[in-house]
């Protein structure tokens, strides 16, 4: 596996799993998962807490060199795709939003969201990465989905084996270099939200 490191600066020390993913871009094209792997990956999904137990998630697997996996690389954005094929698998996820007998459910791309991030941690545990993708065509993947109207599609992540070093070259330049560029974020400062005195007397 590459040897890049990400790692996360925190003013707190992070636990290992979540202070070394990150998403990368450059896969192993020669890597497979092993059933078990996948089994674990979908294991760490399922025990995710949800609303109400709901439990709305959806995964259809596609590995890579499948009639299926092809399908869905086929609805990726073309900047996605250029990456993405060398994966070892491709995982819709998608959220039943809607019950069998029409009831909406406000919360399963909350639940799902949660889901995945259970499947990322889990992933990283068994020395995999993970890399989602919100950039694909909608309707062409709901379609592919045996068009039940109850689930939505949400997301394709790309999960395989990070390529070696020398595989960073075979990138374009600008996903090389994004590759390698540091991980950015907000400060905690700037996710602090206010709670006036009006909104708590409107609780009372
Ligand atoms: C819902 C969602 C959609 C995303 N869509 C894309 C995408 O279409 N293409 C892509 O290259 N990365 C995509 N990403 C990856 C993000 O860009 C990435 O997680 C973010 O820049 C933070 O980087 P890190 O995961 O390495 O910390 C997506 C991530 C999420 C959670």
């Amino acid at each position: 596996m590459s040897d890049l490191r990400k790692t996360a600066t925190s003013a707190e020390p992070l636990h290992p799993l979540l202070a070394e993913r990150w998403s990368p871009r450059a896969f192993d094209p020669d890597h497979q998962l092993t059933d078990r792997q996948i089994t674990a990956l979908l294991e760490a999904a399922r025990w995710a807490p949800s609303a109400g137990n709901s439990q709305p998630w959806r995964f259809a697997v596609t590995r890579r060199g499948s009639a299926a996996h092809a399908s869905v690389l086929d609805t990726l954005d073309p900047a996605n795709q250029v990456w993405a094929h060398a994966a070892a698998v491709l995982i819709v996820v998608a959220a039943q939003s809607v019950t069998a007998d029409g009831a909406s459910r406000p919360w399963a791309a909350y639940d799902t969201g949660q889901a995945v991030a259970h499947l990322s941690v889990q992933a990283q545990h068994e020395g995999l990465a993970v890399h989602q993708m919100g950039g694909f065509d909608r309707d062409r993947l709901a379609a592919l989905l045996a068009h039940d109207p109850t689930v939505t599609p949400l997301s394709v992540v790309a999960v395989g084996r990070r390529a070696p070093a020398d595989g960073l070259d075979d990138l374009d330049a600008s996903l090389g270099e994004r590759e390698r560029a540091p991980r950015q974020r907000l400060s905690v400062t700037d996710l602090m939200l206010t709670v006036g005195p009006a909104l708590v007397a409107d609780h009372r």
